[in-house]
């Protein structure tokens, strides 16, 4: 049984002392749950504060991108070593706003997944098709090949950690979530293509999480899917009686 993760992108958003009073209402509320993994990324600059204020809760705290080097003249870049020197447990890789603003391309991700794996960080990969490639029918082709790329020479054995977000960039902020059938559909590809590139028994163990739009209202309906197994959220992660209402809904 994979155990469901329910993640908060907070992207360019909460200064330390915001973050650390969002976690002062937010923790208390969700302090019950153990049947699922709660994480929040919050930007650089808030990570030691938020890794402070989550140490012996149930909630994990993650980086929004690193480099895939360890030391170097990389200006502005965070390495893997570095975020594990500060307990950082996560981090996300490919967010399509990493793709699109900091060109940030398959093999990249590639690389950043295959450090964090060595590194020991729990990796969420996030894949998605924007608009004209779903009404152009590229759905499948998209996913298969942003899958196929960044799990390249990954080895099965090191692969249980990785968890997959599936946003499709057209229901990221834009309060159009995709329907269920829809993600259960993109879920099946996207296991599918682990499968062939890792082996069935792999598949089973990654968990596939769907993110776009989530809200406490259709929470429910997500999680109902078989395949869906759990949701990054963006917006409404960034109130604590939402994102926690997100938690208790799921
Ligand atoms: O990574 C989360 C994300 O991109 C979805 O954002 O605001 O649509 O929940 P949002």
């Amino acid at each position: 049984m994979r155990k469901p993760l329910i993640a908060a992108n907070w992207k360019m958003y909460k200064t330390p002392a915001e973050s650390v009073a969002f976690l002062h209402e937010f923790l208390p509320l969700v302090c019950n749950i153990d049947d699922i993994d709660i994480a929040i990324y919050p930007t650089m600059s808030s990570l030691a504060s938020v890794i402070g204020a989550v140490q012996g809760t149930n909630v994990s705290a993650g980086a929004q991108t690193m480099h895939w080097l360890n030391e170097g003249p990389y200006t502005g870049q965070t390495s893997p070593t570095m975020l594990a020197s500060i307990n950082c447990d996560h981090v996300l890789l490919g967010h399509s706003e990493r793709r699109i603003y900091a060109h940030e391309t398959d093999d990249m991700v590639n690389w950043k997944l295959r450090a964090a794996l060595a590194q020991g960080l729990i990796p969420m990969v996030c894949v998605g098709e924007t608009h004209d490639k779903r009404e152009s029918g590229l759905t499948e082709a998209v996913l298969r090949w942003q899958i196929s790329c960044a799990l390249n020479s990954v080895k099965p054995e090191e692969a249980e950690p990785i968890v997959i977000a599936y946003e499709p960039v057209w229901a990221i902020g834009t309060g159009s979530v995709a329907k269920p059938d829809q993600v259960s559909e993109a879920h099946r590809i996207i296991r599918r293509e682990v499968a062939a590139r890792l082996g069935e028994q792999c598949s089973e163990m990654v968990r596939i999480i769907y993110g776009g739009s989530v809200k406490p209202d259709n929470i429910a309906g997500i999680m109902e899917q078989p395949e869906i197994d759990g949701a990054l959220v963006g917006g409404a992660s960034l109130n604590p009686q939402t994102f926690a209402a997100i938690i208790q809904n799921a």
